[in-house]
């Protein structure tokens, strides 16, 4: 097992470049079995979610190979199992998205129940509200989604659930329709930039759809769809965490690529924090803030402020002046990384859906434990301001979004290093 060491009090300087998108590449690489021919992708990031699809894909029957540092070929001709199996499906609730091609390639689909993960219940209801509404027949049995469907038939439908709309729905029903009979419209879609590069996706491959970017989606299904070759875009949540680096421990940090569009809110709270920050073409460059001013976030599906980006927040507001207060109305438990930031020296309170955070002069290192994604990106970063070392053990969760984080942290002046656990 390996773990990273951070030592704190490094002032980061210099530029970095985030990879591509794990969430936009993920429902892509599934859009890949809609097709009949090769696709060619580029500026995919080497993740371990990324490997885990590719093996889900494989299984399935397609080829999915690196032709380079980041560009991977899939040849889907091969498609020929409809079951993704429970030991693959269990590592990565994304594989999920294989759903919506199976049915509208195979009319037949057996996909483990992705479980919850460690923020909470990933209920999947929507989904499967949206592939019934195609005229799938869906059962669960033994811990698997059965689906079966003479022909798919285009349908108007609305996904949005109790928490808001739904990414994955949204992505998986997009997909299925594209290959449907006829129309179909999906209200109450989600919005995220990741469901308009689906879009465009498809659309290279042959398919109709618009809407996306907006809460409607229209999907006009087509016989076939063709080969394509896409560049996926910029990853923005791993950019805004470099961003966070940047405004805690930086002097000057500049994050390169086009993705400043997609951070909206998260750039309007780290300014209301005092962080200075210049928004150019091409880039963002923030310019270090150790103290900042205490703010409140509450998270919302996009165009809010994304939950992939409130773990982040808090690290940051760990040194605030005053009391902060981030509430998640998207996963009300998505907040394992404030028991780990106590040990360093925070002050959090714990209220139902959000947390209080009382700023405090500084933290020091300590032996922490990674948990979901998000939460080990925020103790990376609050290790980058605490005193001495800090230990983030079970990083194996990092590595599943961000690629090398510990070379571009340690590129921008860090003190940090991957070893392996004693
Ligand atoms: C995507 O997950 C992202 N994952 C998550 O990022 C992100 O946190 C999440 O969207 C919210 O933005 C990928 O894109 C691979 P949802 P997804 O369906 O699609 C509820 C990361 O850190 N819901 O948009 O699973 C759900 O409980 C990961 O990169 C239902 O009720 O999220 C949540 O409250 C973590 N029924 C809300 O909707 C359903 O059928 C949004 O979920 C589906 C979802």
């Amino acid at each position: 097992m390996e773990k990273i060491i951070i030592v704190g009090g490094s002032v980061l300087r210099g530029k970095v470049r985030p990879s591509g998108s794990k969430n936009s590449a993920l429902p892509i690489m599934a859009a890949s079995l809609l097709s009949t021919e090769p696709i060619i992708l580029h500026h995919v990031p080497r993740l371990v979610d990324i490997e885990t699809m590719a093996q889900v894909m494989d299984v399935l029957g397609a080829k999915v190979e690196w032709t380079g540092d980041h560009d991977l070929r899939i040849d889907p001709v091969g498609l020929s199992s409809y079951e993704a199996p429970y030991d693959l499906v269990r590592r990565m609730r994304a594989s999920i998205y294989v759903l919506g091609p199976l049915v509208a390639r195979l009319k037949k689909a057996k996909v483990s129940l992705p479980g919850g993960c460690s923020f909470g219940p990933r209920p999947v209801d929507l989904h499967l509200k949206g592939i019934e509404a195609l005229g799938g027949k869906v059962s669960l049995e033994h811990g698997y989604i059965m689906v079966n469907a003479d022909e798919l038939v285009g349908a108007k439908m609305n996904l949005a659930g109790a928490s808001g709309p739904s990414r994955g729905a949204s992505s998986n029903v997009m997909m299925a329709a594209s290959l449907a009979e006829g129309v179909t419209v999906i209200n109450g879609a989600a919005q995220e930039p990741e469901l308009v590069q689906l879009q465009e996706f498809i659309n290279s491959m042959g398919g109709k759809v618009s809407g996306a970017g907006s809460d409607k989606l229209t999907v006009e299904g087509v016989s076939q769809l063709k080969g394509s070759e896409f560049e996926i875009m910029d990853d923005y949540i791993e950019a805004g965490t470099y961003l966070v680096a940047g405004a805690m421990a930086g002097e000057m940090v500049a994050v390169e690529g086009d993705f400043s569009a997609n951070l909206k809110p998260v750039l309007a709270s780290l300014e209301e924090t005092g962080a200075r920050l210049e928004v150019g073409e091409g880039k963002v460059t923030v310019h270090g803030n150790p103290r900042p001013t205490a703010v409140n976030i509450t998270t919302a599906p996009y165009p809010g402020f994304p939950t992939d980006m409130q773990a982040q927040m808090m690290a940051y507001l760990c040194r605030g002046r005053g009391s902060s207060v981030i509430r998640d109305t998207i996963y009300p438990d998505r907040f394992n990384h404030a028991q780990e930031l106590l040990r360093l020296g925070a002050d959090i309170v714990r209220e139902d859906g959000s947390a209080i955070i009382n700023g405090v002069e500084e933290l020091s290192g300590a032996y922490l434990m990674a948990s979901d994604l998000r939460a080990s990106a925020a103790l990376i970063l609050a290790g980058l301001v605490a005193r001495g070392e800090t230990h983030v053990r079970r990083i194996y969760h990092i590595d599943r979004g961000y690629e090398r984080i510990e070379e571009k942290l340690g590129q921008l002046g860090a003190e940090i290093r991957r070893v392996e656990e004693e």
